[in-house]
């Protein structure tokens, strides 16, 4: 079947995920508005799953540019797949529904199509959201998931979400929340990162053998934010392999970097705040790389993180000691 942008992929749990979604995070010194601007957008050109969540602090931003496109008649709530992320200061059972209001009211939603726990460990609630120094650890708590996760199977209950998943798990990590004692629901997906640099090829064969849809971040190479991304890494729209490609299929890398994880079978977030870049991104469904060029691109796989979260590593929980 021909991937098109209104391609959805159906979920675990019945529901649908576009294949392409829009991401929206951006450093704290760029101006929020840009990523209210580039929503809408993004919308008007026929985007339809958008990835954001209360740790990007652009929530209310994001829910005006959704708002503004439902009214203005450009789409219907119905179209519109959004994604939101439990913060892990919010772990804790009595928190996570909280955590989840603040969202939607941000947003000014009644529902998230999609909510995933941000990272498989918990933060201390008081004064730790956010790294004031990025190389000082986060204070740590030690909520177990399999409490969040029962937590946010009832906000599924009561209509405040449709869909609920995993970021940033590892296959140990997932194989534990399979393993819960009276697991209602199974997580649809695990957002993790994923690109040219880092094939997840074992997580994925895990999860398909799960019926847990992966969901690709830094598909183009990571925001490089340095808070976050080793900046000693390669970038990766500048590889010249990624290049040989994109100039035999005359496409720019960004789109050979993302139909190749589309053709995986894995929907790509890609993050712009440029309108051009936006349509361009597109362009992943106008051409279809070949076999031989799947697997030239496959063996740039150097098990390479961009986003090493450097603060989180310190937790017995952080997903990337195992290998994958
Ligand atoms: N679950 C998690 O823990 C997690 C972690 C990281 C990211 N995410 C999600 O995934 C999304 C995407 O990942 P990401 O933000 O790391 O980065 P990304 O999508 O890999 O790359 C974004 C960068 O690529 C540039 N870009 C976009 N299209 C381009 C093109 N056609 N040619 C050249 N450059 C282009 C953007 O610049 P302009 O904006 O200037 O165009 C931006 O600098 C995030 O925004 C967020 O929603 C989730």
């Amino acid at each position: 079947m021909a991937l098109t942008k209104d391609t959805r992929i159906t979920l675990n749990d019945g529901n649908s995920i576009p294949i392409i979604g829009l991401g929206t995070y951006a450093s704290p010194d760029v101006p929020k508005n840009l990523g209210e601007d580039a929503t809408k957008i993004a919308i008007d050109l026929g985007y339809r799953h958008i990835d954001c969540a209360y740790i990007y602090g652009n929530e209310v931003q994001i829910g005006n540019a959704i708002r503004a496109k439902i009214s203005d008649g450009t789409v219907k709530r119905e179209d519109i797949f959004y994604t939101g992320k439990l913060w892990c200061t919010f772990f804790s059972p009595e928190l996570v529904r909280k955590g989840l209001e603040k969202s939607l009211q941000d947003l000014q939603l009644d529902y998230l199509d999609l909510f995933i726990m941000h990272w498989p460990f918990s933060i201390k609630p008081e004064g730790a959201e956010e790294p004031s120094n990025p190389d000082k650890a986060f204070a740590y708590d030690d909520v177990d998931f399999y409490a969040t996760w029962e937590a946010l199977e009832k906000c599924k209950d009561a209509g405040l979400v449709k869909s609920i998943g995993v970021s940033n798990f590892n296959k140990r990590q997932l194989e534990r929340l399979l393993s819960k004692p009276g697991l209602k629901y199974k997580p649809v997906c695990n957002q993790v990162e994923c690109h040219i640099y880092l094939s997840q090829s074992k997580l994925q064969a895990y999860c398909n053998s799960k019926s847990i849809i992966l969901v690709a971040y830094s598909v183009l190479g990571s925001h490089r934010d340095k808070n976050w991304v080793d900046l000693s890494t390669p970038v990766l729209l500048e590889d010249p392999i990624l290049a040989n490609v994109a100039a035999k299929y005359n496409r720019s890398p960004a789109e050979v970097a993302m139909r190749f994880i589309l053709q995986k079978g894995i929907v790509v977030l890609a993050k712009s705040f440029t309108a051009a870049r936006l349509k361009q991104n597109l362009g992943v469904f106008d051409f279809e790389l070949n076999p031989e060029d799947m697997k030239t691109l496959e063996e740039l796989d150097k098990n390479l993180h961009y986003g090493l979260f450097k603060q989180m590593k310190q937790h017995p929980e952080y997903p990337f000691h195992d290998e994958y």
